[in-house]
């Protein structure tokens, strides 16, 4: 879309001959108190108990909302048909699925980079290793970022960008950063991003400030960053763009619909997702719950859990208080962007895990690191908190909670090259050292293909190449 002006009347001038979307108004519900409410105030939070809110649609339990106007049949046929289409509305894997999503009041207040449309990739090697017959990632990190936040962005920015907000902000593990930055950018907006001070990956960063962001590096946290841009968002007009922000969540469901879509509307029988903040757990337990409501499918994949042993507060939460009430963590571990101890969607998570017999793990950075080379050496590159997936996926598999004949879908979501000193260090041998973990990162040494330094000879090269051929 290098040219905007005329995106935006190909936008107008195609979008009045494209189904409408057939929409019941959604409205925003108290996930606490049960609330509704028209609007949202700046926090995003319910004004009466303080709890999140969500977006429900009234009527399609009921199945007379979408229903009577689009069968599921011809939902799925409409979706796929928008694949060929040239309308830019349709070329985002997003704005594809609008007849599930909030509508906007003028579509030409989308800003969209055509995100979503991620390939699922089969991982032979890794099946093969963890002793599992079908499994897949769905690698959001081939969103135009380079992660699964693009997603939520494009609806989230949208909106702000429908009601004048000129700053939108974050705080941020690093990729919300760099979604946000660029979709403001992209929508002409001016964003605002609150990162810890040394805690989130160069690649991240950069991209921030590629994308024009004002990016405060603060003496705390990713949880003290949260508190402080609470209070930034009472006191001046900015658009909270973190994913309390329900409008987000909407977006990030669309990964799932395009799964489902991906296998033919046949449902996976287990979803594996990394858990930081827990909001991608939540939008995507919720699209298939959806789904389910609207006939589109008839019943809903596991979604299971797995946080970084050292960011563990929703495994601890619910082994150690029922669920009932979070445990808070001091959050530590390589896998920056899962680097959490107070998430904000807690509950939501919880509400998923429950709704579809899920479960939750943990898992060590040395258990995260060899499970990122594996998927790496099946062609596929993840970032670490990607990699929690397949590490957790094979304490599932001797616990017996995942049995080798059944299908497992791996949320990778971000890229390989947003952290990249990770990869190298743990290619060179040195990711670990000096650590606790030193003496059980030494199991890892069959994986580290580090780069081997030579005379520049043809000889020295068909040495090598001999030696490593045997
Ligand atoms: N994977 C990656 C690559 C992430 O960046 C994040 C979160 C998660 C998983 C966890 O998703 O928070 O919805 O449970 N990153 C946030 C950020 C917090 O600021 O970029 P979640």
């Amino acid at each position: 879309m290098a040219d905007q002006t005329m995106a935006n009347r190909i936008m107008t001038d195609r979008t009045a001959s494209a189904p409408k979307p057939q929409q019941t108004s959604p409205q925003l519900c108290c996930i606490g108190c049960g609330a509704l409410r028209g609007q949202a105030t700046q926090n995003f939070r319910c004004p009466s108990c303080g709890d999140l809110l969500e977006i429900v649609y009234p009527g399609w339990k009921s199945a007379d909302g979408i229903r009577s106007n689009l069968s599921p049949t011809s939902l799925k046929n409409l979706w796929r048909q928008r694949k060929i289409s040239d309308l830019p509305l349709d070329q985002s894997g997003v704005w594809r699925f609008r007849e599930v999503l909030p509508a906007l009041d003028n579509w030409q207040t989308v800003i969209s980079l055509c995100e979503g449309n991620t390939p699922l990739y089969e991982l032979p090697g890794c099946a093969r290793s963890v002793g599992i017959q079908r499994l897949y990632g769905k690698h959001q990190g081939m969103n135009p970022t380079g992660s699964f936040k693009d997603t939520g962005m494009t609806v989230a920015a949208s909106f702000a960008k429908q009601q004048g907000f000129r700053w939108v902000a974050c705080a941020s593990t690093g990729n919300t950063s760099a979604s946000m930055s660029a979709y403001a950018a992209r929508g002409a907006m001016r964003s605002l991003v609150l990162i810890p001070e040394g805690q989130i990956s160069w690649g991240k960063l950069s991209q921030a400030l590629d994308y024009g962001a004002l990016t405060c590096q603060l003496k705390t946290d990713f949880d003290g960053c949260v508190q402080v841009l609470n209070e930034v968002v009472q006191r001046m007009p900015v658009y909270l763009l973190n994913s309390v922000n329900p409008y987000r969540l909407e977006g990030q469901k669309t990964a799932a619909l395009e799964l489902l879509e991906q296998c033919d509307w046949q449902v996976p029988d287990h979803v594996i997702v990394p858990g930081g903040n827990l909001a991608n757990s939540a939008a995507l337990g919720k699209a298939f719950v959806e789904m389910k409501d609207l006939g589109l499918i008839s019943r809903v994949p596991r979604i299971s859990i797995i946080q970084a042993e050292g960011a563990n507060p929703l495994v601890r939460t619910l082994r150690e208080a029922g669920g009932k009430e979070l445990v808070r963590v001091r959050a530590e571990t390589m896998a920056t962007a899962i680097r959490i101890g107070n998430p904000a969607s807690w509950k939501k998570a919880i509400r998923v895990v429950q709704a579809t017999d899920g479960t939750v793990e943990q898992v060590s950075d040395v258990e995260i690191a060899l499970a990122k080379a594996e998927i790496g050496a099946d062609g596929i590159g993840c970032e670490p908190a990607s990699a929690v997936t397949l590490a957790g996926l094979k304490k599932l598999l001797k616990q017996g909670f995942v049995q080798a004949n059944q299908t497992v879908i791996l949320i990778l979501t971000g890229h390989l090259l947003k952290d990249p000193e990770f990869t190298l260090k743990f290619h060179r041998g040195d990711l670990f050292s000096g650590s606790a973990q030193e003496k059980e990162a030494r199991s890892l040494s069959e994986q580290q293909r580090g780069p081997v330094v030579l005379e520049a000879s043809a000889d020295a090269v068909i040495r090598t190449v001999e030696k490593f051929s045997t």
